[in-house]
């Protein structure tokens, strides 16, 4: 009789298992690569065109593309929560916040959804589509190429407040591992994808503390290149809230492993770009990549992205196929 009774508790027990698994399994697979084949085969061909229609104008885009994805990524996950726009005035969405407010491109996403949605209504999420362009433009600046996984679905919120989970300027090296650990992200993957800020530009008060008032004494920051330093200061006065700066000097269209040198040679922009070199590991990750003439920062970048655009999936059915990115349907 007991013997009967546990047989037949193994036997629930497999009956749940097989219900429960298929589910698990559709979850736990998460993204792959080709997720539209069969129900938009387009999408990919029709993304990469549109994308390359505005980054051949203006190539300064893909920097703040590809700022739009790290930023998504980092609030609530890849979920296109960053492009909805603000509907009720009290309860302002990410977009709208300072960090936020600097980005650029939002027409290169609204334009390949739009051509999408024409082709397959209703498929394509808008967390795919940034991801897809984001690829399309780096690579399109002479940038590495992934394969970008896609059957990620759109959320449904976007809080300001929640943009205080966006590592700061400021931040230090401790700090950010923290950050990038809490996403999932290794000590590697932050030194790789700081390698974003080779391309595109600063607000001078992203910076202005650290080369005037650093201590709240007049100073600048000593671990700074005193050149560097001064020739920051002839380009930005102390409360200059509107002046760009090129992140990586000479190179800043360019996507290439220049900013590894600059951060070497004491030139990082930011404090948590000169934060790089007070850990054994990142330190290592910068000499490499500046000293050598054939560079892993491809190959590592795009590893990396593929982690960062796992960051907080919404898969299965999970979220939305929203039809405008910037409101929920
Ligand atoms: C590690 C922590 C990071 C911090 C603290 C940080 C901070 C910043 C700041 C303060 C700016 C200047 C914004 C402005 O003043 O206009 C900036 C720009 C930029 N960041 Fe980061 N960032 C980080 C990581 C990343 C990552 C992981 C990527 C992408 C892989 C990235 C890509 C960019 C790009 C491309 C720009 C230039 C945007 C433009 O030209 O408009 N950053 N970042
Ligand atoms: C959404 O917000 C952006 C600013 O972030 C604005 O330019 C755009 O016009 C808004 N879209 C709509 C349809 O209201
Ligand atoms: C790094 O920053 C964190 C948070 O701002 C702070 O608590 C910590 O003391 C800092 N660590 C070092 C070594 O400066
Ligand atoms: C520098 O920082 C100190 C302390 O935060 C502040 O009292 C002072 O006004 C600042 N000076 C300038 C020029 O901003």
């Amino acid at each position: 009789m007991a013997a009967q009774n546990k047989l037949f508790h193994i036997i629930i027990f497999a009956l749940v298992l097989l219900v429960a698994f298929p589910v698990e399994q559709a979850n736990a697979q998460g993204l792959r690569v080709g997720f539209y084949k069969k129900t938009c085969p387009v999408a990919e061909k029709i993304i990469r065109t549109t994308t390359a229609r505005y980054i051949s104008r203006v190539p300064s885009l893909a920097a703040p593309i590809l700022r739009m994805f790290f930023h998504d990524c980092f609030i609530r996950g890849c979920d296109a929560s960053l492009l909805l726009n603000t509907t009720n005035s009290r309860r302002p969405a990410e977009k709208d916040t300072p960090p936020n407010q600097q980005l650029r491109g939002w027409q290169v996403i609204d334009a390949a959804k739009a051509a999408v949605e024409k082709r397959c209504p209703g498929v394509v999420s808008c967390a795919d589509i940034l991801a897809l362009v984001t690829r399309d433009a780096v690579s399109l600046i002479k940038g590495p190429f992934w394969q970008v996984q896609t059957g990620r679905r759109d959320g449904r919120v976007s809080n300001a407040n929640d943009v205080r989970g966006l590592p700061a300027p400021t931040d230090n090296i401790t700090s950010l591992k923290r950050q990038f650990a809490a996403k999932g992200l290794s000590v590697k993957d932050l030194v790789v994808l700081s390698g974003g800020h080779t391309i595109g530009n600063s607000h001078c008060s992203s910076f202005t503390t650290r080369i005037y008032n650093f201590t709240g004494k007049g100073d600048a920051d000593p671990s700074m290149d005193k050149n560097y330093v001064r020739q920051l200061k002839a380009k930005c006065k102390p409360r200059d809230t509107t002046t760009i700066v090129q992140m990586d000097p000479g190179s800043s269209k360019e996507f290439d492993a220049g900013y590894y040198n600059m951060v070497l040679k004491r030139r990082g922009l930011f404090e948590s770009d000169s934060a790089l070199l007070r850990d054994s590991s990142t330190q290592a990750y910068v000499q490499q990549q500046a000293r050598t003439r054939s560079s892993t920062f491809f190959k590592d970048f795009s590893t990396s992205m593929i982690k960062l655009g796992n960051v907080g999936v919404l898969t299965g059915r999970a979220g939305d196929i929203r039809k405008k990115c910037a409101f929920v349907n």
